[in-house]
C-alpha cells in the first residue's frame, strides 16, 4: 500500500520536476538579502504541482537546501539555515547570517539535483542583523521592505493626536498615571537615531522588549527624532472620555485610547526568530504534525486561570468530553477553585494543540497573545468576543478568518457542532486564517507595522526633541561592521 502510494507520488512529482521544471515559485524577503535585513531571513518555495492528497514524506525528505557564502577573511561564512516543511508541497527556508558574507549562494535540491533557478547567488556583501548600518532614507526603506503605506488601526489610533506638544503631555501622563504599584511605563526619546529612556513604576523589566525593537529598527533605518510613552503593562491605560494622552500599548480595548503596537510576544518572536524564541509564525507552520484531515474533530484548549470564562470553559468541556478537550495548566487568580477545576495539568508543546481541528481563544487578563500562532497553525479558531484587541484584529473578519463565540461562551457548543457538520466550510476558514497570518503577521510585517507607526507618530509631534540629562542611553550592542561595504555595493548594483 505505502509503497504503491509512494511510487505513484514519485511519478507524479517526477513529471512535475523534470518534464516541466518551471513549476516552482519562490517568494519572500529572504530573496532580497542586500536590501532587506532581518534577524532571520526567510522565503517560501512552492512546488505548485503537489497537492495535499499526493503529498508524501519522501517528497519532503528529497528537498534540501544549502546556503553558503564567503566571509571577509575569505573563509566559509557562518550561516545557519533550516527548512520548514508545511506538508502541502510548500516549504519555508530560513537562514541566519552571523557575519558579513559575500558570494551568498542559495542552493536548492530535489533528489540531489538543483531545482529551477538554483543556485540563487548574490555577489555583494550581505549584512547580518547585528550591523548598525541604517538606511538614511526612511521612505526608501519602507519601499524596499514592501511596507504598506498605512494601516487602518494606525490611522484610528493617531486620529486624536495632531500637533502634540510632548513636553506637556509627558508631564500630564506622569501626573495622572504614575502609580508605582499598578502602572509602569517608559518615556522614550529617539534623537539622531539614538535611544534614551526614563521609566516610571516598580516593574519596568519589560522595557527590554521596547528597547529590543527600537534597537533593531534603528540598526536598519534612521528614524525621525521623536518622543513616545510606552506602557509596559498589559492593560491599556487611557480611557475613552478622559483627556486623550498618547500612550503606546501592546493591547487595546474598545473603551481605551491607547495606541497599539504589535505585542511584545510576537515582536520578540520576530526579533529572536531562529534564536531564543522557538514559537513563531514560521516555525508553527512547519512543526505541526497533522494536516487538517488527520486532526481530531474536537476543540482543544490549555491555559492558566486568568479569567472567569476560562473556568467556565472547563465546565462546558466536562459536560461535553466528546467535543472539547480543555484543561488548566496553572492556578493563580482563582487558587480557591483549584479543587473544583483542577488538578492542573502539565504544559504540552504548542505544536501538539494542532492534533485537534478547533482551537478556542479566550481572553486572559487581556487579549490572549497566542492568537497569531493559532491562525498560522491552520486551526479553525473559535474566538471569544472581546473588547480587547491586538494591532491586527481590526483586519480579521468573523466567519472568514475565525468563528465568533459569545463572551459568556453560551454558544460555544453550538459553534463546535456547526464546525463538525460543515467540515468544508470550517477547513476554508482555517485556510483563510493561515493565509492571513502569512500576509500580515510574518516578521517582515511586524517590523513594517512598527516603522510605519513610529514614522506617522513623529509627524504628529511638535516642538524640539531634547534628551533630558538624567535619561538612560540605550546603546547598540558592540558589533564591528563596515557600513561602507554596503554603500559601495548598492551603488555598483545600481
Ligand atoms: C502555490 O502556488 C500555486 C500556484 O500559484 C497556488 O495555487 C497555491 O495556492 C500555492 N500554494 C501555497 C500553499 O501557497
Ligand atoms: C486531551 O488531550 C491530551 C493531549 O492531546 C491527551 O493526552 C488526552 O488524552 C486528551 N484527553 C481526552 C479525554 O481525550
Ligand atoms: C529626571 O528628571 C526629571 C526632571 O528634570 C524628573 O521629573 C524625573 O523624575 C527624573 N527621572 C529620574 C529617573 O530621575
Amino acid at each position: 500500500m505505502t509503497l504503491l502510494h509512494f511510487s505513484v507520488t514519485f511519478i507524479f512529482l517526477c513529471a512535475a520536476f523534470y518534464c516541466n521544471a518551471q513549476n516552482v515559485i519562490y517568494s519572500g524577503p529572504g530573496l532580497q538579502p542586500q536590501t532587506i535585513v532581518m534577524p532571520a531571513r526567510y522565503f517560501f518555495v512552492n512546488f505548485t504541482h503537489v497537492d495535499e492528497e499526493t503529498y508524501s514524506l519522501k517528497f519532503a525528505q528529497s528537498f534540501a537546501v544549502e546556503i553558503t557564502g564567503q566571509s571577509l577573511k575569505k573563509a566559509r561564512c557562518r550561516i545557519w539555515s533550516n527548512v520548514l516543511d508545511r506538508k502541502d508541497g510548500t516549504f519555508i527556508v530560513r537562514y541566519k547570517i552571523y557575519e558579513v558574507c559575500s558570494k551568498l549562494s542559495i542552493n536548492m535540491f530535489y533528489m540531489s539535483k538543483h531545482i529551477k533557478d538554483s543556485p540563487i547567488t548574490f555577489d555583494g556583501p550581505i549584512l547580518p542583523d547585528q550591523c548598525a548600518c541604517p538606511e538614511k532614507d526612511l521612505k526608501l526603506w519602507l519601499k524596499n521592505n514592501q511596507c504598506p503605506k498605512t494601516y487602518e488601526q494606525i490611522n484610528k489610533d493617531l486620529e486624536p493626536f495632531k500637533n502634540v506638544q510632548m513636553k506637556t503631555q509627558i508631564k500630564t501622563i506622569i501626573k495622572k498615571y504614575h502609580n508605582p504599584d499598578s502602572t509602569s511605563f517608559c518615556h522614550y526619546v529617539i534623537k539622531n537615531n539614538e535611544i534614551y529612556r526614563d521609566c516610571y513604576g516598580k516593574h519596568v523589566g519589560f522595557n527590554m522588549f521596547a528597547d529590543n525593537v527600537l534597537l533593531s529598527i534603528t540598526r536598519k533605518v534612521v528614524l525621525p527624532d521623536m518622543e513616545l510613552m510606552i506602557n509596559l503593562g498589559d492593560w491599556p491605560l487611557i480611557r475613552k472620555g478622559s483627556e486623550p494622552l498618547p500612550m503606546f500599548s501592546w493591547c487595546g480595548k474598545d473603551d481605551s485610547l491607547d495606541i497599539v503596537m504589535p505585542t511584545y510576544d510576537i515582536t520578540e518572536s520576530t526579533l529572536e526568530n531562529m534564536g531564543r524564541v522557538t514559537l513563531d509564525i514560521l516555525s508553527v507552520q512547519g512543526n505541526v504534525e497533522h494536516q487538517w484531515k488527520d486532526r481530531e474533530p474536537k476543540a482543544f484548549w490549555r491555559g492558566r486561570d486568568s479569567r472567569a470564562e476560562r473556568l467556565k470553559l472547563i465546565d462546558i468541556a466536562r459536560a461535553n468530553p466528546d467535543l472539547i478537550n480543555a484543561s488548566l495548566t496553572n492556578f493563580f487568580f482563582f487558587r480557591d477553585k483549584e479543587e473544583q477545576y483542577g488538578p492542573k495539568i502539565p504544559h504540552i508543546s504548542f505544536y501538539k494543540f494542532f492534533d485537534y481541528k478547533y482551537q478556542i481563544n479566550i481572553d486572559g487578563t487581556v487579549a490572549a497573545y497566542r492568537l497569531p500562532y493559532l491562525l498560522a497553525g491552520g486551526a479553525l479558531v473559535l474566538k471569544q468576543d472581546s473588547p480587547y484587541y491586538e494591532h491586527f484584529y481590526r483586519q480579521l473578519k468573523p466567519w472568514v478568518h475565525y468563528v465568533p463565540v459569545s463572551r459568556d461562551l453560551s454558544d460555544l457548543k453550538e459553534r463546535i457542532l456547526w464546525a463538525k457538520d460543515h467540515d468544508v466550510e470550517a477547513y476554508k476558514i482555517a485556510i483563510n486564517a493561515k493565509e492571513f497570518a502569512n500576509e500580515n503577521l510574518l516578521p517582515q510585517h511586524i517590523l513594517c507595522y512598527h516603522v510605519v507607526l513610529f514614522s506617522e507618530w513623529s509627524k504628529r509631534i511638535k516642538g524640539e526633541i531634547t534628551v533630558k540629562n538624567n535619561m538612560t542611553h540605550v546603546p547598540q550592542a558592540k558589533y564591528e561592521c563596515d557600513c561602507n561595504l554596503k554603500n559601495q555595493m548598492s551603488h555598483e548594483e545600481l
